[in-house]
């Protein structure tokens, strides 16, 4: 596998039908040409995911939506103006050319224009656009890092994209819209409730009941998971105080400026000193990578404040440890 910031080589593969990691402001995607099923059948072979779980389009420019969506909403127009490119992905109605692989029989199709240069560079010079679900096996968390990528995809790709560390560090909001064009949030991400109602006053939270079919996987329960358990808690250092003298536990923590002191079987990352939701964004899936090498028994976090950004860490975390 290689590992190298070479466009032409990554274009050329793919031209192939290869498969490609590459870097975008969220987290590291796996892609494949979104015209060719032979292309993208590799994707869900090599993350080992069910093909019931639907792709995001990739495109580097708005006259790519013709081939991809048969109509954009005022709503949807207005939401891509403003946040494109970026870490946003719309829910459109799919056209002929869209395979039901890429949307798993979905009449919609979900779309995104990415916001990182070597990736955009490297759409720009395809004659098609790409697939990329995250670049992790199926049910581990999103790689945020090319070595996040190698951790996971070793001998099963031919090719790395390195940009260096997600500037997001969280996956793109998907939004998709009611019959009267309002938007709904399917699953929350780098981009805030708050941020999309700044723009579009009616936007909520899809909220679908406990029994119903799960309108996109992103709302799985159990997602990103690390291999180590985790838990998530009310008070950290409440936490850390009633557990530190069980002398079998080997506890990581996820710090949040929590500032605690260093003691015996706790190993700390730290996710923000200030206390900053966009470093801690940045850092939460390295976080989790980085304490699950080193042998420990349990990983521990606090919540975050349920607002902005913050209720997306939550909403990870909740999945991450359900
Ligand atoms: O930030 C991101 O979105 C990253 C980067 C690589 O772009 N990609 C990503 O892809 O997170 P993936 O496959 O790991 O997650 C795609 C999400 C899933 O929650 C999926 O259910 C939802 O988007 N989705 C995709 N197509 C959909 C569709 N047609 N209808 C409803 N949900 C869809
Ligand atoms: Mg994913």
């Amino acid at each position: 596998m290689i590992l190298s910031k070479d466009i032409e080589t990554a274009a050329k593969l793919l031209r192939e039908n290869e498969v490609v990691a590459l870097p975008t402001e969220t987290v590291y995607g796996l892609a494949a040409n979104a015209f060719s099923n032979e292309a993208i059948s590799k994707i869900f072979k090599v993350k080992e995911r069910p093909q019931t779980n639907p792709l995001i389009v990739h495109i580097a420019s708005m006259d790519q939506l013709d081939q991809i969506t048969t109509s954009i909403s005022e709503n949807a127009k207005r939401l891509a103006a403003h946040f494109w490119p970026g870490p946003l992905t719309l829910l459109l109605p799919k056209t002929e050319k869209i395979s039901d692989l890429v949307t798993a029989q979905s009449p919609l199709v979900a779309v995104r224009m990415p916001d990182h240069p070597l990736t955009l560079a490297l759409l720009r010079e395809l004659e098609f656009p790409l697939v990329a679900p995250s670049a992790n096996r199926y049910m581990s968390v999103s790689p945020t890092t090319a070595a996040h990528v190698a951790v996971n995809l070793t001998d099963r790709i031919p090719f790395i994209l390195d940009g260096g560390p997600c500037e997001k560090g969280l996956e793109s909001t998907v939004v998709g819209f009611d019959f009267n064009d309002q938007p709904q949030i399917y699953r929350l991400g780098a981009i805030t409730l708050e941020d999309l109602q700044s723009v579009i006053a009616t936007t909520t939270l899809f909220e679908h009941g406990e029994h119903d079919a799960s309108p996109s996987p992103g709302m799985a329960k159990k997602h990103y998971a690390p291999k180590t358990p985790l838990r998530v808690v009310d008070d950290l250092k409440a936490y850390l105080a009633s557990h530190h003298l069980d002398p079998e536990k080997k506890i990581g923590v996820l710090s949040f400026g929590h500032q605690i002191a260093p003691q015996l079987g706790v190993s700390i990352y730290e996710l923000s000193t200030q206390k900053v939701l966009e470093e801690a964004s940045k850092k939460l899936y390295d976080g989790l990578y980085a304490l699950d090498e080193n042998g420990l028994t349990e990983l521990v976090v606090e919540w975050f404040e349920p607002r902005g950004l913050g209720r997306t860490l939550n909403d990870k975390l909740k999945r991450a440890s359900y």
